[in-house]
């Protein structure tokens, strides 16, 4: 895996299955009888590895995802070695689980004591989920209806049909031009008769926007009592470990609950996300559940009925690994100082790019303008288009930008992860990237990075930049 690591950049950024390893998968026959583990590890080696999604090499660019660390795969290593069950109790996870949470209430400006809580869950969809349970908790007998921008991530309605709230509380809010939420319509909409879980999203997925958070924050704090601020920071929240960016969240820190990744931005590995809960006592109050005389704690030992936390008593989950080691060794390792460094690179990357598509007003265009690393990219050539010729159109643009290794454009650009946002008309691609290439555009990205090019024409990897790899 090590090798792995170093050759990532020899590697194609993705890669098709062939139809032979997609058959071994449909292969149903039990493992009755047990293999040698190098004939294992090395069926993982043909079968798993060449076919990944491909977020781990640094030119991938579509979507969303995080690219993790290498420091974050050893953590996951000693994870997985150690084993431990993360509920609760004595033990090292459990302080440093704390710990973290203590790390992440600061740097949200939360505050950083018992009366606020927090938990490491799976991503910021279990994240809502919990939020709106405590939400629902303080509403407890009371109509709660939920008011969110019509660019809001689609698992705040998951979480809402799970918890059994029904369709008509569901309020979906206009956005203005920058695609944030519209205040005014928002306060327009909202029912004073029935208490409110207002949600505001700190990078939305469509096109990064920020929405008005502070005021967001003065609407809910001007009826506390029966609004709650929600802020879902899955992709931007993190970005308050830059100083520089830290002012765009201005009022993230008045939430009444904050969820955000850190898989993504903040290059953990998969899964991890956070939930930060203002009331802490009513969260524990949601989620407590000792029934069941095998939960029954003594005093003493590894189990203290008092003063120690339980996080299973702040989720959906009992038995939980330990999420806690690989943010604290990507935290201890890299600091927030030098990964707000890299965000701010990534952003100074993608307003680069946004300029370099302004020179070609007449193919390109961007649909909103850039916002931390997104943005969204139109053909204009495809405008008039039928829907068919529209998808037939983007199909050929993408064959055409990777090539046949599947590597994207020009191998001298370093690192530009989340760079393109994809959804044109709400099709999928692969890659969304348009033409940008017979328009040499990656000519003079290159250009840029020319200065970081060796003699045999590879990318110099600043390592003040992009640690561990
Ligand atoms: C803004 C936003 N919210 C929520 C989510 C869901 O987060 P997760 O996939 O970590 O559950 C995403 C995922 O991309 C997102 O971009």
């Amino acid at each position: 895996m090590i090798d792995y690591l170093r050759d990532i950049r020899l590697r194609p950024v993705w890669r098709p299955m062939p139809a032979e390893i997609k058959q071994a998968f449909a292969q149903t026959d039990l493992p009755v009888k047990g293999q040698s583990p190098w004939q294992t590890y090395n069926e993982v080696h043909s079968l798993v590895l060449p076919y990944s999604l491909g977020n781990d090499h640094p030119h991938f660019w579509g979507y969303v995802p995080g690219a993790g660390s290498s420091i974050g795969a050893l953590a996951e290593f000693i994870t997985g070695t150690m084993n431990t069950m993360s509920w609760g109790g004595h033990q090292s996870s459990i302080y440093m689980e704390r710990q973290v949470l203590s790390w992440f209430k600061t740097l949200m400006g939360f505050p950083n004591d018992d009366t606020c809580s927090g938990i490491l869950v799976s991503g910021t969809s279990v994240a809502t989920i919990i939020a709106l349970a405590v939400a629902r908790k303080r509403f407890h007998n009371r109509n709660m209806k939920i008011y969110y921008s019509m660019d809001t991530h689609s698992c705040l309605i998951r979480a809402a049909e799970l918890l059994n709230i029904e369709k008509h509380n569901l309020i979906a809010v206009p956005v203005n031009q920058q695609h944030q939420i519209d205040l005014k319509a928002l306060k327009d909409a909202i029912d004073p008769c029935s208490c409110g879980f207002i949600v505001g999203t700190a990078g939305t997925t469509g096109t990064g926007a920020i929405d008005d958070l502070q005021g967001l924050a003065d609407l809910c704090g001007s009826r506390s009592q029966e609004l709650w601020l929600h802020i879902d920071g899955a992709l931007g929240a993190v970005a308050c470990c830059s100083s520089r960016l830290k002012p765009l969240f201005a009022g993230l820190e008045r939430a009444d609950s904050l969820a955000f990744d850190l898989h993504k931005w903040l290059s953990v590995p998969y899964e991890c996300g956070c939930i930060l809960i203002r009331d802490g006592h009513l969260h524990k109050s949601t989620f407590v559940h000792h029934i069941g005389s095998y939960l029954t704690l003594m005093d003493g030992g590894l189990t203290p009925i008092t003063g120690e936390l339980f996080f299973s008593d702040y989720g959906l989950e009992l038995s939980r690994n330990m999420k806690s080691l690989k943010v604290w060794m990507t935290l201890k390792t890299y600091g927030f100082k030098q990964l707000g460094h890299i965000m701010e690179q990534n952003v100074d990357q993608a307003m680069h790019f946004a300029n370099l598509i302004k020179q070609h007003p007449n193919d390109l265009d961007t649909i909103s303008k850039p916002c931390f690393t997104i943005f969204m990219i139109y053909l204009l050539a495809h405008f008039q288009a039928s829907d068919r010729q529209h998808r037939y159109s983007f199909e050929v643009v993408n064959n055409e930008y990777v090539d046949k290794n599947g590597n994207l454009i020009n191998d001298r650009i370093p690192r530009l992860k989340n760079f393109f946002k994809r959804r044109i008309n709400s099709y999928t691609y692969t890659i969304d990237v348009v033409k940008a290439q017979q328009l040499h555009i990656p000519q003079q990205l290159g250009q840029q990075y020319q200065d970081n090019t060796n003699n045999n024409g590879q990318y110099q990897y600043d390592n003040n930049y992009y640690p561990g790899r």
